[in-house]
Formats: C-alpha cells, structure tokens, sequence
C-alpha cells in the first residue's frame, strides 16, 4: 500500500477478502466492504446478520452492521468517519468492486479517490505457502476420483448433461466443497467450443468427449481436462490427440523459476504449430490457480513474468476443429526450487472405454 500511495484498501467478497481476513460472504444485494487503513484497525460494514462470522476473522476487524431495516447508509458513515477516509486514496478490486459499493464509499468518504489495485492485492496470492498446497493437492485427489469413478459408468447413449451430473454427484460425495465452476462434459460438435455447455445431446461412439472439471478444498480449487472416447476413434482424432499430449508435455517441461510464463505457453504452442493445427489452438496455454480458478499468472503470449517457486497455475493446450470437436489435455502445476511438479497425475494417454 504504501507503494502505491495507498491510505487504505477496500476489499469485497471474494479470494481476496477470504485469504486476508478467512471469511466467505455471498455477494448479494446486502453490500459488504473491509476496510484496510494503513495505519489503523480495519473495519467491515456488513448485514448484521453475518456480523457473528467476524469473531472468526483471521485479522481484527471492526464490524459496522446494518439491518434491512436501517439499511447500509449509517454503517457506511460511521466506518468512514472512524477510518478517516476523507479525501483518502483507497485501492479497490476494479474486477470485482460494483458500481454500489463505490458510490457508497464515494458518497460517506468525500474527496476520496478510488484506485484500481488488483495487482497488488493479487500479488499476495502468487505464490503458495506449503499450507495452501496441501489444500490444492487435497482439491486433485477429490477431482481425480470423481473423475474415474464417472468414466466408470460412462456409456454411449448417455446424453452430456446426464454425464455432467454424475460428475457433479461424485464431486460432492469425494468431499468437494461445492464446485469451482459447473462442469464440463461435451462430444461430437459442441466440443469444437472451448466453453461450450454440455446439451442433451446422447455421446456417441466414435467422438472426442472432452471432460474438464474441478474440485474445491478449503476454498482453493483444482481444474483438470481429459479427452476419451467410448470405443475408438478416427485416425485424424488420433493424430490430433497425440499432438495436444505432445503440447501439454512440452509446455509442462518448460516450467522453471525465472522462465518468462509466456515461455511456457509457446512450448505448447510451436508443437502445436508445427502439426499444422496453431490456427485451432484458439486459447492461452493456462491460467493461474488458487483460490480463484482464474487468476494470476496467465499462461499467455505477451506475459513476461517470471515464474517464481510456489506459483500455481493450468497447462491446458486444445485443438478445435470447427463443427465437428476438440481435444484439450489440462494439467496443474506448481513451480518448484528446481523445475514443476504436476499436480495431477490422471493419466494422459488416450483413454478409450
Ligand atoms: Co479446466
Ligand atoms: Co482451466
């Protein structure tokens, strides 16, 4: 904060708020705003209703508590009043602040300044501590079982949606706390889009089924991808495959403190490039991991930073041929003293059931 000039930072529900204080709100209409004054205790204004979850803050918090009744107009007041906020520079999560809550802070910290600060609080969660690790790890263990136990009972005729939910079920009898995003189970076609949604289209023998799905462990999420098939494929899907397994290991093999993380996305990508398919590969190699399941550092062409031990992000190279598939292979790693280490260990190879 004092980097960057900052009197006070202001945080809303989210990863960023859960890793400084260890409390999860659900966004909602209710507004909930930390404060975190560089040379004060911190407040939040929150419902009332929640203010019993601040005892177990992991950092002291004064809570300002509103009821439905009274509305957030007072509680907003008195924090600003009690924090000295007035014409304050305060850094804010310009990817996840709303207009309500700025105006509100706008409004009872007059003169104030509102500064974009995602990058300096997101630098706080590059890197993992061995703590953070052991949960990722548990989020792999949960992901990777409902996994085999959905490929398991994966048969032909079953329709995306049906398979999705078997993955959801197993998800939540593994352990997960919920999901980190819905997920994915897509054949034939609509596999042929990178965020397509599954359909109650019946899989069919003979298809790429790409399945990317992940758990959740104490907040902090896994997120894998692996493609099969029930019976065969074609040869093209063969090559395909091969190709994509070929860039994810190569991208993998890249990663190495003080390597450039678009280094690593270009590992993948030339091997792709270079089967004649780069113009398929439509998506950055990987996205960081944490307690969001997209964060930083992203995996991308144009990202210089330097890849540091602890930090924790996806290498998920893909082909998609338009209409007709894809095929993406999706792997967590955490960088290492000497080099990588995946996360996940799911098998690679082609699985055909
Ligand atoms: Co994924
Ligand atoms: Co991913």
């Amino acid at each position: 904060m004092a980097r960057d000039g900052l009197d006070s930072l202001a945080l809303v529900p989210g990863a960023n708020l859960l890793y400084v204080t260890g409390l999860s709100f659900f966004p909602s209409e209710r507004p909930v705003v930390a404060l975190f004054p560089a040379d004060n205790t911190p407040a939040i204004v929150l419902p009332a209703l929640e203010a019993p979850k601040v005892a177990h803050a992991t950092c002291p918090l004064q809570p300002f508590p509103y009821t439905d009744e009274e509305g957030p107009t007072l509680a907003f007041h008195q924090a600003c009043v009690a924090l000295e906020l007035a014409d304050a520079r305060i850094g804010v999560e310009g990817l996840r602040m709303r207009l309500m809550e700025a105006r509100y802070l706008e409004r009872y910290a007059p003169g104030c300044t509102l500064v974009p600060a995602d990058e300096t609080v997101g630098r706080l969660r590059l890197n993992k501590s061995p703590d953070e690790l052991a949960q990722m790890r548990r989020a792999v263990a949960l992901v990777e079982a409902a996994l085999r136990a959905t490929l398991d009972r994966l048969r032909a005729g079953m329709t995306e949606r049906e398979v999705a939910g078997l993955l959801m079920v197993e998800l939540l009898r593994a352990g997960s706390e919920g999901v980190p995003f819905q997920p994915i189970v897509v054949a034939g076609p609509n596999a042929a889009s990178p965020h397509a949604t599954p359909s109650d289209r019946p899989i069919r023998p003979g298809e790429p089924i790409i399945i990317d799905c992940g758990a959740v462990v104490a907040g902090y999420a896994s997120d894998i991808t692996r493609t099969v098939a029930i019976g065969g494929l074609p040869e093209e899907w063969v090559t395909i495959y091969r190709v994509v397994e070929e860039a994810n290991g190569a991208g993998r093999s890249r990663v190495a403190p003080g390597v450039a993380a678009q280094e690593v996305d270009r590992a993948a990508r030339r091997v792709i490039q270079a089967a004649g398919y780069g113009a398929q590969f439509i998506h950055r190699t990987g996205h960081g991991l944490g307690l969001e399941v997209h964060e930083p550092p992203y995996i991308a062409e144009g990202n210089r930073e330097l890849l540091q031990p602890g930090m924790t992000f996806t290498v998920e190279p893909g082909v998609y041929l338009p209409d007709r598939g894809g095929v993406r292979i999706e792997d967590d790693v955490v960088v290492t003293d000497q080099g990588a280490e995946s996360l996940t260990t799911f098998p690679r190879e082609l699985l055909l059931i």
